[in-house]
């Protein structure tokens, strides 16, 4: 099914997700979904691109729109995965619906508050506001290996909390978070932090390449090595890192020398300083889009 020729009654699509948005995050969601046994039936989703409509509807067997309007209808919970920039657009465009409806909105868009979503959605105050869950997915989540921080308004019932971490599980890992002024910290630790191991994994590499090691045989070395220690850190029961580094770390050992030359060097410091600036770069960027 690539688009719905039959306008449904909004009570035909009770209990149905609309996805607002169908690129890379929503992809991996649907695609989480529905391996875990959500039918594909129940999902509806709006896309302004044909080839994206018609290649989730081949593979995930969900019910595509080119239409926002259309993909919500009857749908009780929302999912907004859309870039930021035209978050506000899409969610003024579908107040009407948001305030006939009251659906559980569930944000993945970086950077973008309850408030802001509310305040589009035409929400009003206290009673009448929205129920919307805002989520901070990492990219790990295309491959279900993400971690994404969630945060609730007042208006979100248990099973509206139950419902947004169901869809997020999809992704990976998921941790709430109680004070929406944290999300800000989420994107520094978790949101970006695939890159700094990315940035981890160049450095070895290329000090395995000054040591004279083959190029192939350095970068072999240095992502199995990544991928092995994260592997320990995450085993059920694993101990916390510090222990895990003091067990591979012989007094006057080659690790040891290494260890000392990060701590010399400020490493703790350096990513305090990181994490603080990319929370810092988060607030900035939510004031930029209000
Ligand atoms: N990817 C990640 O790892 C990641 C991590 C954390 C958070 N997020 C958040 O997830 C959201 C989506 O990111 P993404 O990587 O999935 O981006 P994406 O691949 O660009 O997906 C967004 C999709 O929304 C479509 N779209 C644009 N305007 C629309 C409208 N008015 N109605 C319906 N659909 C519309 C876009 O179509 P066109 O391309 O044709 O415009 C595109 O296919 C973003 O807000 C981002 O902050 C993503």
């Amino acid at each position: 099914m690539t688009a719905s020729t039959t306008p449904a009654s909004p009570d035909s699509n009770a209990g149905s997700t609309a996805f607002i948005g169908g690129g890379n995050m929503a992809r991996s969601l649907i695609g989480g979904l529905v391996a875990r046994g959500t039918p594909g039936s129940s999902i509806r989703v709006a896309e302004p691109a044909e080839a994206a409509r018609k290649a989730l509807a081949d593979d995930f067997g969900v019910a595509t729109f080119a239409d926002g309007a259309q993909a919500v209808d009857g749908a009780d919970v929302w999912m907004l995965a859309v870039k930021p920039q035209v978050l506000r657009q899409v969610c003024e465009a579908l107040a009407p619906q948001a305030r006939a409806r009251r659906p559980l909105v569930v944000s993945v868009a970086a950077g973008i508050t309850t408030a802001q979503i509310s305040r589009w959605l035409g929400g009003g105050e206290d009673a009448d506001a929205p129920a919307i869950v805002r989520c901070m997915p990492n990219t790990p989540a295309l491959l279900g290996a993400g971690v994404t921080g969630l945060f609730a308004t007042p208006a979100v019932d248990a099973s509206g909390r139950e419902r947004a971490q169901a869809l997020l599980s999809s992704a990976g890992t998921t941790v709430w978070i109680d004070d929406e002024a944290q999300m800000d910290a989420v994107t520094g630790t978790s949101g970006s932090g695939p890159a700094y191991v990315f940035l981890l994994a160049e450095a070895m590499e290329d000090a395995a390449k000054r040591q004279g090691l083959p190029d192939a045989t350095a970068r072999t070395l240095a992502l199995q090595t990544i991928l092995g220690a994260a592997r320990m850190l995450t085993e059920p029961g694993a101990p916390p890192p510090a222990e895990l580094r003091r067990r591979v770390t012989s007094p006057g050992g080659t690790t040891q020398a290494a260890i000392e030359t990060f701590e010399e060097g400020g490493l703790r410091e350096l990513v305090d300083r990181a994490i603080a600036n990319a929370a810092e770069r988060g607030r900035e960027l939510s004031a930029a889009n209000d």
